[in-house]
């Protein structure tokens, strides 16, 4: 029989070798004539499927709502610094997605973690919070460096009212919702947060549209996709920063002197 050389490279998820590319098996043009946007598109290579319309508007929704925070941000300035230094929009770039992480747009996938396994132990919000407390973790997900209770965030109450109007359940998100009055009964500034209504939300998407197992929501959770939503997201506005800097012809950034403390 046929002998098959073994290969270095396993991939699964596009394929380039026919007369078009095809994304999970779908072809190009079959994306181009349907009228598919980036949310199916993202969807066909992280997810490996089609997934319902009302789940394609949500994460193109998530993406669009954290494109952009202004120019204060990490992200942001990291990449307005880098610009301004002379360098090119990659490195403008990558420089300012060098800053998401655990405290900075990069809580989506621990949001999801904790959330998730909270909820399934059946531990009351409460209970859950005061762990978290006793083990010197913050929650992922809770608190603002400018929101606070009386200062919502506009862009979890889109995406809350959105799910709310189309998705059959947010029990993960009512729980984030309980979770929050909690810790807003503690502090001002311990919101729920983008990244905690993305992950909450997220285990809604994936438990609720049936399209996906158990065994495979926790794999998304586990490897940890979710981040990836606001990589992609914030890569649009940090893009557009670079470009910003590039049209003010921005000289060469250099901090303020009265702006640090020297002390020994
Ligand atoms: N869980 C528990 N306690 C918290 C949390 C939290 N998530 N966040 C802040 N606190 C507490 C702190 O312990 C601190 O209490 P203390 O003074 O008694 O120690 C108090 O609230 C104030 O904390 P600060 O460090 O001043 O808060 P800061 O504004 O600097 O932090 C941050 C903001 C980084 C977002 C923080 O709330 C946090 O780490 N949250 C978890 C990570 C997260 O969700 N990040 C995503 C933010 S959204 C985005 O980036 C798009
Ligand atoms: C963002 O999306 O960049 C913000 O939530 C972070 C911030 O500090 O405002």
């Amino acid at each position: 029989g046929k002998v098959r050389a073994p290969t270095h490279i396993i991939s699964t998820i596009s394929d380039d070798r026919g007369e078009e590319p095809t994304y999970a098996g779908v072809a190009m043009s079959s994306i181009v004539e349907q009228g598919l946007g980036v949310g199916d598109v993202l969807s066909l290579l992280w997810f490996k499927r089609s997934l319902p319309h009302y789940c394609t508007r949500f994460i193109e929704i998530c993406v669009m709502l954290c494109a952009d925070h202004g120019p204060c941000v990490s992200g942001a300035h990291n990449t307005i610094v880098t610009a301004r230094a002379g360098k090119d929009l990659v490195s403008s770039l990558v420089s300012g997605l060098l800053t998401i992480g655990p405290r900075f747009g990069g809580a989506i996938d621990d949001a999801a973690r904790y959330f998730k396994d909270a909820y399934e132990r059946g531990l009351a919000p409460y209970e859950f919070v005061e762990i978290m407390k006793k083990k010197g973790i913050r929650v992922p997900g809770i608190g603002h460096r400018i929101k606070r209770g009386d200062n919502r965030d506009k862009r979890v109450e889109l995406l809350q009212q959105y799910a709310r109007s189309n998705f059959p359940s947010v029990k993960y998100m009512e729980y984030a919702v309980e979770v929050e009055a909690y810790t807003l009964s503690k502090a001002n500034n311990l919101v729920l947060n983008v990244d905690g209504a993305i992950g909450s939300l997220f285990l809604d998407l994936l438990a609720g549209s049936g399209m996906f197992t158990k065994q495979e929501i926790d794999e998304i959770v586990e490897i940890g996709y979710l981040n990836g939503l606001f990589v992609l997201a914030r890569s649009v506005g940090l893009i557009g920063h670079t470009f910003d800097q590039k049209r003010l012809k921005q000289p060469l950034y250099r901090h303020p002197w009265e702006d640090v403390l020297y002390t020994k």
